[in-house]
């Protein structure tokens, strides 16, 4: 659940005209539509899951990339909102590709790397790192099989050459705390100046 705070209106913006003004009221207006929805296999909705990850980073005094990273890691599961929703997709169909193809053209390359490797994390902590696997949620262990399993030695070793592994997988595990029933947090525009200084540095402000 989240807590009552005053809220902008939510305003949709067409996402081609979406620019370094426009993108932060545009996240947060899928945050505030489309929040709500489930996710599927979890005891939370799609909102409660970032904002879960993005506060508990926030609580535990982590750099903001890792907030901002949790808070947005799933944005792609909004495909719609980007215009690249087909009928015949499935949910989480390369979600994770999605979402970075959006924020890759606002948002320091952390960002985007946290979002475009959180699956991909998934499969390199199953392989090197065996007390994580039981921190996965049954979802998330059913969605492992369908994503490829554990890496092989072969894709660990390309997976750690990321200039971002480290705040890739501190955005990972802060993907498998956020879910929690009824947890209290802020909604999306408590954290909006801090992901707004995230594009502010992309885009050289
Ligand atoms: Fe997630």
């Amino acid at each position: 659940m989240t807590s009552r705070q005053p809220q902008p209106a939510a305003t949709h913006v067409p996402p081609d005209t979406l620019n370094r003004e426009t993108i932060v009221a545009f996240l947060g207006s899928i945050f505030d539509r489309r929040g709500g929805e489930e996710y599927l296999g979890e005891p939370v909705t799609m909102g409660e899951h970032m904002l879960q990850g993005a506060t508990i980073a926030e609580q535990n005094g982590q750099p903001e990339e890792i907030i901002v990273g949790a808070l947005l890691h799933d944005i792609g599961h909004f495909t719609s909102e980007f215009g690249t929703y087909h009928p015949d997709d499935t949910e989480d169909r390369h979600h994770e590709d999605a979402g970075a193809e959006v924020l890759e053209r606002f948002f320091p390359s952390v960002i985007t790397d946290c979002c475009r490797y959180h699956v991909a994390a998934k499969r390199y902590l199953c392989a090197t790192k065996p007390e994580y696997f039981k921190r996965l949620s049954p979802a998330s262990v059913h969605t492992l099989e369908l994503q490829g399993g554990p890496m092989n030695a072969e894709e660990v070793a390309a997976f750690e050459v990321n200039p971002n592994l480290k705040e890739i997988i501190a955005v990972r595990y802060l993907d498998e705390a956020g879910k929690r029933a009824g947890m209290v947090t802020p909604n999306f525009w408590h954290f909006a100046p801090m992901v707004q200084r995230m594009v502010d540095r992309h885009c050289g402000v």
